[in-house]
């Protein structure tokens, strides 16, 4: 498709709607065509996968086209893709579009490996077009508030659940890659700083890889964080709280209250407030904020490179082990660890 070239030297869109494809149509996919379809200035051409009822499924839920094979959506003509296969297959298919000068929003994480994920980001460099990395949490709205409320304060420490029941389709991947990779992403986000140490506590309780994870870090900037995720957990849970010199902000992601403690006084007294929080859908921002750069040429609002120093944080905590659980948790009924 024809486009033009920003003052930073990537590819910008061209000015009618942009045409734009999604690859994989499983739970995020369906999900990613459903909100382009309704998206302004966006024509959605439709959606690829392999699978003839995941193609059904997407024409009855969204009313779209469907391909079975990547080669038969870029032969319609696309602007843009977002990729929402299984991550082992985000390195092959973003090459593939990169190569035909087509902008790219690659799901979390971005690739399966460090390698993986640094050739993307070449690739979308070299070629000059637009690469984005699907950090949804990024654009929840909760977390929008925790990060304004911290914005400009001394953060001192961390702390993010992320937990929940098994996934009903079990993937190659463990809790770390699949969920803690949010919130390595969030720390580094609200901290504006690289993580520099991993201390991390693996255990695989039911799953062949690991299903729960205690891992704690320390950023460049003196921060420490903590993540405590798992799918042992019968319902979910995603809560962050910071902690600043002069602040304590508490949010819950999912019912997206965030309340602040401060003015803290010698006697132990202080304040309490409710802070707003806005109603978006996140992935609706998501996609709007990746359309508005492949418009414009300009950054995304998560770069391939974030993504990798993401992938890169949760690897270094895979390079230590899983364990079995304890031997009376496998044995008695599950229980609640969250
Ligand atoms: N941002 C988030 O919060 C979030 C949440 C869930 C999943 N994800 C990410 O989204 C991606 C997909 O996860 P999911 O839960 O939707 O998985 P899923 O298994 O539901 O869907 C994957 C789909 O890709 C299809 N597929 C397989 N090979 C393909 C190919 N070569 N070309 C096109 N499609 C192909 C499958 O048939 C399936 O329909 C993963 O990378 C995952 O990490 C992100």
């Amino acid at each position: 498709m024809s486009s033009n070239e920003s003052a930073s030297g990537v590819k910008t869109g061209p000015k009618r709607a942009l045409r734009v494809g999604v690859i994989g149509a499983g739970v995020m996919g369906s999900n990613h065509a459903r909100v382009l379809a309704g998206l302004p200035d966006t024509a959605l051409v439709g959606v690829v996968d392999p699978l003839p009822a995941h193609r059904t499924r997407a024409t009855e839920l969204v009313g779209c086209r469907t391909f079975a094979s990547l080669d038969e959506l870029i032969a319609e003509g696309v602007d843009a893709v977002t990729i929402a296969a299984p991550t082992h297959l985000h390195h092959g298919i973003a090459l593939a579009c990169i190569a035909r000068d087509i902008h790219v929003l690659v799901e979390k994480p971005i690739a399966s490996s460090v390698e993986e994920g640094s050739a993307i980001v070449d690739a979308a460099r070299r070629a000059g077009v637009t690469l984005m990395v699907g950090h949804v949490e990024r654009f929840n709205p909760a977390v929008a508030a925790i990060k304004q409320a911290i914005s400009g304060e001394d953060i001192l420490s961390i702390a993010i659940t992320r937990v929940g029941p098994f996934p009903p389709r079990m993937s190659n991947v463990g809790v770390v890659i699949d969920l803690a990779v949010h919130d390595i992403d969030l720390i580094r986000w609200f901290t504006e700083s690289d993580i520099v140490e991993v201390q991390p506590q693996l255990s695989s309780a039911i799953a062949e890889r690991e299903d729960i994870a205690l891992l704690q870090f320390r950023t460049a900037s003196g921060v420490l964080a903590h993540i405590n995720t798992n799918w042992l957990t019968p319902f979910k849970a995603r809560n962050v709280t910071v902690a600043t010199r002069d602040k304590y902000v508490m949010g819950d992601l999912l019912t997206r209250q965030v309340t602040e403690c401060f003015g803290f006084k010698p006697d132990g007294s202080y304040s309490m407030r409710h802070l707003p929080v806005g109603h978006d859908e996140p992935l609706r921002a998501e996609l709007i904020s990746f359309l508005e750069a492949v418009r414009t040429g300009g950054v995304p609002a998560v770069t391939g490179e974030e993504a990798v120093a993401s992938i890169e944080i949760a690897t270094r905590c895979l390079a230590t082990p899983a364990r079995p659980a304890a031997a009376s948790a496998r044995k008695g009924p599950r229980r609640v660890v969250g």
